[in-house]
């Protein structure tokens, strides 16, 4: 079989409006799997790699991140509406993505579609098996003859070499209410050495503290029961540019401002829980609400179902490090 010619088969689905998308999207992962010889199913590549500024998940589970189905296909989606853009106001582009798991899945479907312009590709993984695997696959595809830069570095800390100058980085290194992964620590450390017209995917990522109203033991996945009352974090180009972004030269660390939420009687009337609910705009018109995917899903933080208090206190702060995540504290 010429995996190529499969590749541009399968993937072209997903830029055509009367596809079923879920059936593509499983195909696709079938595809890369089979290319991998399975190899990607042992024990090892089920480790995590744990790093200074959060976890950088194992082979498997970034090659299953395929499987959150509406997230990948929003991703490709808001993906192609930036190419499109750029490649209409600059004769070559430059893509970067930072965390590429062992496929470069959100990025293969342009490979191809994209053949005939002058796009370079810096591939950027940290976990070793992943990256051994992309390499194996690029040369499996026969797409080694379409600029494809490797990188085996640590997106957080990667400085990038002198006339590095990418138009658009992609990097979903995150899991819902930013708990864990590297999301932060990367969009800050690529964004600050990059243009202010450089196009970052995802675009921007809200926290914000909420309520559910579902009162079964069963959690509810229907967005109906989930009420956002005020975001409390954002990661975007604009945040990064307020002040509530501080970047301590003494200590070398990144810190953000702390808020402060109120719920009041009529608020908490309703509410049977607390939750973080996370909600991210991949490229302007891509989004994903909550419980759209995975990334998405909120976050439980405390049952208030029996709550008895006129009013609750809610401080929260996010915090970078070996556990990044947002801190929470109920007064
Ligand atoms: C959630 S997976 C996503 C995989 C794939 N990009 C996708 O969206 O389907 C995140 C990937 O980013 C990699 N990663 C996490 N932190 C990283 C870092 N600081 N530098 C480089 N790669 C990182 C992980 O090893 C993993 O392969």
């Amino acid at each position: 079989m010429n995996l190529k010619k499969e590749l541009l088969r399968i993937t072209s689905k997903f830029f055509d409006e009367t596809s079923n998308y879920s059936s593509a999207l499983k195909e696709y992962k079938q595809l890369l799997f089979r290319i991998s010889n399975e190899a990607i199913n042992n024990e090892e590549h089920r480790n995590n790699v744990q790093l200074e500024n959060g976890v950088a998940i194992g082979t498997l589970w970034a090659a299953n991140c395929l499987d959150d189905l509406k997230r990948t296909l929003k991703f490709i989606k808001g993906i192609d509406i930036a190419i499109q853009e750029k490649i209409h106001q600059k004769d070559s582009l430059h893509i970067l993505y930072a965390g590429t798991g062992p496929f470069a899945s959100l990025i293969l479907p342009f490979v191809l579609k994209y053949a005939d312009f002058n796009i370079t590709y810096s591939f950027l993984e940290i976990n070793p098996l992943s990256f051994e695997i992309l390499k194996s696959t690029i040369k499996k595809l026969d797409l080694e003859n379409h600029n494809i830069n490797f990188i085996n570095q640590d997106a957080t800390k990667y400085q990038f070499p002198k006339n590095f100058s990418p138009d658009i980085i992609i990097s979903e290194t995150m899991q819902r209410a930013l708990d864990s992964e590297q999301q932060v620590s990367v969009f800050y450390n690529l964004m600050r050495q990059s243009n202010s017209d450089t196009a970052f995917i995802p675009e921007k990522i809200t926290l914000a503290i909420g309520t559910s109203s579902y009162k079964n033991d069963e959690p509810s996945i229907q967005q109906k029961y989930y009420r956002e009352h005020h975001k409390v974090f954002e990661v975007s180009k604009k945040a990064l540019n307020s002040g509530e972004w501080l970047f301590e030269k003494k200590s070398n660390k990144l810190g953000f401002t702390e808020k402060r939420t109120i719920l009041r009687k009529k608020e908490l009337s309703t509410a049977s829980e607390i939750v973080v609910m996370t909600e991210i705009t991949i490229y302007k018109s891509e989004k994903l609400f909550v419980n759209d995917s995975g990334l998405t899903a909120p976050k439980y933080i405390k049952d208030i179902s029996n709550n008895k208090k006129e009013r609750l206190i809610i401080e929260s702060q996010y915090v970078v490090g070996s556990e990044p995540k947002l801190e929470l504290k109920i007064i």
